[in-house]
């Protein structure tokens, strides 16, 4: 174990938190649902390119803004900004959309978990497709319900986050990390010898490029990006607890290699499962992982409802597991800034940022039921956060960070960083630059503005 409490201790761990980071709900909820509504296979390889052409070096260059020497996040804007106090600002971005980002996924998680609460008690159990339907419906719609459930999976993040960068963060990450490979692979074996599973296998290997619109390879690369976490600055924050001999370069295709097998193993359980009960589709889109799925569940094994009960609590308790390990990143990027800078208590920080987004996602929660009608720029809150977050921050603060270190940081900074100080070599290093400096701020312009409709004439 490293002495200094504010690194993380290995390497492994610091792999596995940033892993844990990138891997969340958008890998097994928000992958299925864009692979389905998109075509299938050929969406999944347009994916996986953005991922090695844009991904990865963005992921890379918060490594490298985070690592250079920073505490916190805005700290780590303004020393790779050559120590001038005008860059921390920069860094303030990813402090508020620390909060922002959580409060919504929160939602989303804190509805994992009463599903896996529910799998648990075996409240799926002989339920017809129609009730699965009203039940998600009732549940996501009901007043407080949803928000205890947020709230749990909040104060289940705050306390991993007080618990410290060491005994919290990179433990967190080294044991869930591993228990939701376990977890996956026992899925996959199952779902593989469902009925018409090969069908599954079709939709998910055998590329069709007829579908490939321009709005589907706009879709892939938002996709790859928001899997990644790329753009908010969760990856920077834990990279501020990187040790200097760890390899960014290696590291970024480690993490985005973990990535993208979660994704496509989440869709080798989900289709294949789909695919076993006539009448269902593959493009049933948010739904798909709190309707369908618990539906197929009951559905493919009737006979043997140990087994319905077993796949569900699995799947779900992935999924908590999932959203945790990315909510921590989520909360430690605002924790950390009022830790660091306000002098307070690491636990009090994080119990500060949790209240702010208790509110916040009390107000996300309440848009699915009771204030439905509240709109602001004709959205509900659940639906403007991910907005902002999304469709601004992400693409905002990723083409921002890439122009940042490929046009403002000296050269010089940027080489030492990425060779460790000239210790290591870095042969991808003139590639990376050259995506930094010029392919990543058009690929990301060309998202945010299609996120803006402004591509809209095209389709
Ligand atoms: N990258 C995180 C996820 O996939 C946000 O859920």
């Amino acid at each position: 174990m490293s002495g200094n409490k504010n690194i993380f201790a290995s390497k492994v761990g610091a792999i596995l938190a940033a892993a844990g980071s990138a891997v969340g709900l958008g890998n097994v909820w928000r992958f299925p649902t864009e692979v389905g509504t998109n075509g299938g296979a050929a969406f999944i390889l347009i994916y996986v390119l953005f991922m090695l052409v844009l991904g990865v070096p963005i992921m890379v260059t918060e490594f490298a803004i985070g690592r250079h020497g920073g505490s916190d996040v805005t700290d780590a804007f303004q020393k790779m900004g050559g120590g001038r106090r005008g860059w921390k600002w920069m860094g303030l971005i990813p402090v508020v959309s620390g909060f922002l980002v959580l409060s919504y996924y929160a939602v989303v998680a804190g509805w994992t978990l009463y599903y896996a609460y529910e799998a648990l008690m075996g409240g799926f159990s002989g339920k017809s497709p129609e009730e699965f339907t009203n039940d998600f419906i009732a549940f996501s719609s009901s007043s407080w319900t949803p928000v205890f459930w947020m709230v749990i999976i909040i104060a289940m993040t705050c306390g991993i986050v007080a618990l410290g960068v060491q005994r919290g963060i990179e433990r967190g990450a080294k044991i869930m990390m591993p228990l939701l490979f376990v977890f996956i692979l026992v899925l996959v074996g199952c779902s593989l010898t469902l009925p018409n599973a090969s069908l599954g296998l079709s939709f998910l290997f055998q590329p069709d490029f007829s579908k490939v619109t321009s709005s589907v390879l706009l879709s892939a690369m938002g996709q790859a990006f928001f899997s990644l976490s790329v753009g908010l600055g969760c990856l920077c924050t834990y990279a501020c607890y990187f040790r200097k001999d760890v390899d960014l370069m290696k590291d970024g295709l480690s993490v985005a290699s973990i990535d993208t097998l979660v994704a496509l193993l989440s869709g080798l359980i989900i289709f294949p499962a789909v695919y076993s009960i006539q009448g269902l589709q593959p493009d049933a889109g948010p739904s798909l992982v709190f309707i369908t799925l618990p539906n197929v569940f009951q559905q493919v094994f009737g006979n043997l409802p140990w087994l319905a009960y077993i796949f569900s609590l699995v799947f779900y308790l992935l999924l908590v597991m999932a959203a945790l390990t990315s909510s921590i990143s989520m909360l430690e990027m605002s924790a950390a800034y009022f830790h660091k800078n306000l002098n307070m208590s690491r636990p009090m920080a994080a119990v500060l940022v949790s209240v702010v987004c208790v509110v916040l996602g009390t107000f996300c929660s309440l848009s699915f039921g009771a204030w439905k009608d509240v709109t602001l720029f004709d959205m509900g809150f659940f639906d403007l956060f991910d907005y902002i977050v999304a469709k601004l921050i992400m693409p905002i603060g990723g083409m921002l960070m890439c122009v940042f270190l490929g046009w403002v940081v000296d050269e010089k900074v940027l080489r030492a960083e990425m060779t460790n100080n000239g210790t290591i070599k870095s042969p991808l290093y003139p590639t990376y630059r050259f995506i930094i400096r010029y392919l990543a701020p058009v690929g990301i312009f060309l998202i945010f503005a299609n996120e803006l409709g402004f591509f809209d004439f095209l389709s």
